[in-house]
C-alpha cells in the first residue's frame, strides 16, 4: 500500500512538473499528457493520462490534487439495464399521474405536459419493436441553484449516453445556470473537459445560478436560443424550484409546436426534492457525509477541552433533512428539527428554554461543554418568525411587483430599508422585528429570486447562542444565593456547515447516481418524452440493481404562495415525522444528550471496504428498508 501511494504520488509530481513545463512554452488551451504510467490503484483501475485544462471561464488551470487526479480514473457504475447500450432499453409506460395538490389549477396551466404516465425502462425482448425517436442534432444542459456534489457526472452521463446515440452530435452547456440561455452564452463540451472533470466536486464546468426563466421574452428567447444551436433536448439540473422552471419551459416549447424536449435532473444537498420515485436528490449522501465529519470532529474537541458548546447550523433552507441525517451518524447531545418544532407549536422561546435546559443538565453533570444541530430553516418554522417571514416576503414582493416602489427602495441604505420594513410590518410583526439584534435585522431583507427570504444568510446559529446565553445569565442570577445551584459555565461556539459541503467530490453513491441520472436523463430523450425527471429507484442496493425511469414533472406539483401570488411550484418534501429516520431519532435522541454516545464518522472514503466506501445515508437505508418491508 505504502509503495503503491508512493509511486501514485511521484507519478503525479512527475505530472504536474510535465504540465508546468509545457505551460511554459505553450500557449494553447488544452494539452494532454501521456505519461506511459499503469501504476495499479487499489481498486485495480488505471491511473490514466491526465488531462490538464485552462477554462474558457476562467484563466486557472485546472489541475487537481494527487486524489482528485486519481479520482478522475474512478468509472462509475451503470445499471444493468443499460449494459447493452442506451439503444436497447424499451419503455414501460405505468400510471397516469395527477398533480399532488390543486390538480385543477394545474391541468389547466400545463395543458400539454399534464397527466402524462409514470415510465421505467426495461431490457428489449428480442422480436421487441424498438422505435427510438434518436437525437438528430444536440442536447443543451444547464445547472441550476446551488451547487450539489455529483454535478459534473450528471454532464459526464448525458455526454456518453448522447455519443452512443449520435455520436456527431454536441453537447452544449449552458453558462451560470438559466440566464445562459436567454442570453446564449454557451459552448460545446467536449470529451476532454468531460474527462478533466470527472468525479470532481463543484458546477464550475458551465456554473450555476438561480434566475428564472418565467416572462414570456424569456421563454422567447430560450426558444429561439435552442434554435439557434440545434438543440433537440434541453436537460435542466435543479432542485424543485428550478424543476419547477424545466416543468415551465416543456409547456411552453409545446404551446409553440416545438418538439424541443425538457427532462429534469433531481438536484439538491437539501434532500428535500423527494417523492415516490425521488428516492433521494444528488447531492445529499456526498454533502451529509462531509458535514457529520466535520461534527464528529467537533464531538471529540469538545471531549477534549471540556470547555466549549458548539452550536452548528446546518444548511437546507427548508426542510431539516440535513440536520436530521447528520444527527443519525453522529449522535450529538442535541438536533433540532424545524417540522416537529412546527408541528408542536413551539414557538422561538420554548426553543431557548430547551437548549437551555440541556446545557444546565449536562452543567450539573460538571460538562459544561457539547454540540447542538440547527437546521438553516428553523426561524420559517417557528410560528412567530414564519409569521414574520412571511410578512417580509409579501411586503418585499409588493416592491419588487411595482417598479416606481423599486426605484426607490432601490436606493436606499441598510439602515432606511430596515426602517422602512418597520414602518410597514404588522404591529406584531413588527415588534417582533424590531426586538432583533441590529445585526440580524438587515439578514431578513434578502430574498432569491424565487421569492424566499434567503435563510443561509442569516446568523440563526449565533442568535440562538446569544439568547440561550441570556437565558442562562438569569437563571445563574436567579438562582445565586439557593445553596442547590450549581453555577453554569457557558462558553459558545458558532458554526454554519454549508457552503463547505456543496462542491466536496462526490462519494462513490453519488458519482455512481449522478452518471446514472444524466445518462438515463438521455434515454427518456432518446424515446421521445418530454416533461420528465430522470428518476432512479432501489437506491439502496448497488448501482446495477439500480431501477431507472422518469416521472412527468407536472406529477409532483401544487399550487404555493411565492412573491406575493399564487404559484404552480415542484412540491418541496419536508422532514415526515411519521417517517422511519424521525422515528429513530426520536427513539435514540435521550441517550445522546449527555454527549457520550456520540459518534465521528470521518472522512468520506473513496477506496476500501465496501461498507466504508459505499455507505449509504441512514436516511436512504431506514427509508429503504420500510419501502421493501411493504
Ligand atoms: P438548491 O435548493 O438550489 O439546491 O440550494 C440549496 C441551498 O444549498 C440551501 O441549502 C441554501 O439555503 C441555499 O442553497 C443557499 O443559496 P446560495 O448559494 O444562493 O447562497
Amino acid at each position: 500500500m505504502n509503495n503503491i501511494n508512493s509511486i501514485l504520488s511521484q507519478s503525479y509530481i512527475q505530472q504536474k512538473q510535465a504540465y508546468k513545463n509545457t505551460e511554459k512554452t505553450q500557449n494553447s488551451t488544452i494539452q494532454t499528457f501521456s505519461t506511459n504510467l499503469d501504476v495499479k490503484l487499489p481498486d485495480s483501475r488505471f491511473y490514466l493520462p491526465l488531462i490538464a485544462f485552462k477554462g474558457l471561464n476562467s484563466s486557472h488551470v485546472m489541475f487537481g490534487s494527487a486524489l482528485t487526479e486519481a479520482r478522475k480514473n474512478y468509472t462509475p457504475t451503470l445499471p444493468e439495464v443499460y449494459s447493452n447500450g442506451i439503444n436497447s432499453v424499451s419503455v414501460e409506460i405505468g400510471k397516469p399521474t395527477k398533480a399532488v395538490g390543486n390538480a385543477k389549477e394545474i391541468e389547466a396551466l400545463f395543458p400539454n405536459t399534464y397527466g402524462q404516465p409514470i415510465v421505467s425502462f426495461k431490457p428489449t425482448l428480442t422480436g421487441e419493436n424498438i422505435n427510438k425517436k434518436g437525437i438528430d442534432g444536440n442536447i443543451g444542459v444547464i445547472l441550476s441553484g446551488g451547487q450539489a456534489p455529483g454535478g459534473h457526472n450528471v454532464v459526464a452521463g448525458i455526454f456518453y449516453g448522447l455519443k452512443e446515440i449520435n455520436p456527431e452530435s454536441k453537447l452544449i452547456g449552458f453558462f451560470n445556470g438559466p440566464k445562459g440561455i436567454i442570453t446564449n452564452k454557451q459552448r460545446d463540451l467536449p470529451q476532454s473537459k468531460i474527462k478533466n472533470l470527472m468525479n470532481t466536486g463543484g458546477f464550475n464546468m458551465i456554473g450555476s445560478g438561480r434566475d428564472k426563466i418565467e416572462k414570456e421574452e424569456h421563454l422567447e428567447k430560450t426558444l429561439e436560443n435552442c434554435k439557434k444551436n440545434n438543440i433537440k433536448a434541453l436537460v435542466v439540473v435543479g432542485g424543485d424550484d428550478s424543476n419547477t422552471n424545466a416543468a415551465v419551459i416543456a409547456e411552453y416549447f409545446k404551446q409553440k409546436g416545438s418538439d424541443i424536449q425538457v427532462i429534469g435532473v433531481p438536484k439538491t444537498i437539501d434532500g428535500d426534492l423527494k417523492n415516490e420515485m425521488i428516492e433521494t436528490s444528488f447531492g445529499f449522501d456526498t454533502a451529509t457525509k462531509v458535514y457529520s465529519e466535520l461534527i464528529g470532529n467537533l464531538q471529540a474537541d469538545k471531549l477534549s477541552s471540556k470547555k466549549y458548546w458548539h452550536f452548528v447550523k446546518l444548511m437546507g433552507r427548508d426542510a431539516s433533512h440535513i440536520t436530521l441525517e447528520c444527527a443519525l451518524q453522529s449522535k450529538p447531545n442535541m438536533a433540532l428539527i424545524s417540522e416537529e418544532i412546527a408541528k408542536e407549536k413551539k414557538s422561538f422561546n420554548d426553543v431557548i428554554e430547551d437548549i437551555g435546559n440541556v446545557v444546565i443538565d449536562n452543567s450539573n453533570k460538571d460538562e459544561d461543554f457539547g454540540v447542538i444541530l440547527i437546521p438553516e430553516g428553523l426561524l420559517l418554522f417557528t410560528p412567530e418568525t414564519k409569521k414574520l417571514f412571511g410578512n417580509i416576503s409579501e411586503i418585499l414582493g409588493k416592491i419588487k411587483n411595482d417598479k416606481d416602489k423599486e426605484e426607490m427602495y432601490s436606493t436606499y441604505t441598510t439602515k432606511q430599508k430596515v426602517q422602512y420594513m418597520e414602518e410597514h410590518l404588522t404591529s406584531k410583526n413588527g415588534n417582533l422585528y424590531k426586538s432583533l439584534p441590529d445585526a440580524i435585522k438587515p439578514q431578513l431583507l434578502k430574498l432569491d429570486s424565487h421569492g424566499n427570504v434567503e435563510v443561509s444568510g442569516i446568523d440563526t446559529e449565533r442568535l440562538l447562542m446569544d439568547k440561550v446565553s441570556e437565558y442562562i445569565d438569569k437563571k445563574n442570577e436567579f438562582n445565586k444565593n439557593n445553596p442547590e445551584w450549581k453555577k453554569v459555565k457557558f462558553s459558545p461556539k458558532s458554526h454554519f456547515f454549508g457552503y463547505e459541503g456543496r462542491c466536496a467530490a462526490p462519494s462513490n453513491f453519488d458519482a455512481n447516481y449522478c452518471y446514472a441520472l444524466g445518462y438515463n436523463a438521455v434515454a427518456l430523450i432518446n424515446n421521445g418524452l418530454t416533461g420528465y425527471m430522470s428518476t432512479i429507484k432501489n437506491l439502496d442496493k448497488p448501482a446495477e440493481k439500480w431501477n431507472v425511469g422518469g416521472m412527468p414533472l407536472t406529477g409532483m406539483m401544487n399550487v404555493e404562495r411565492r412573491n406575493g401570488a399564487d404559484k404552480p411550484v415542484i412540491k418541496k418534501a419536508l422532514v415526515d415525522l411519521e417517517g422511519a429516520p424521525f422515528k429513530k431519532f426520536k427513539a435514540e435522541r435521550d441517550d445522546w444528550k449527555d454527549g457520550t454516545d456520540f459518534e465521528t464518522p470521518g472522512p468520506i472514503q473513496y477506496w476500501g471496504p465496501d461498507e466504508v466506501c459505499n455507505a449509504k445515508t441512514k436516511t436512504l437505508e431506514y427509508e429503504s428498508a420500510v419501502r421493501a418491508a411493504k
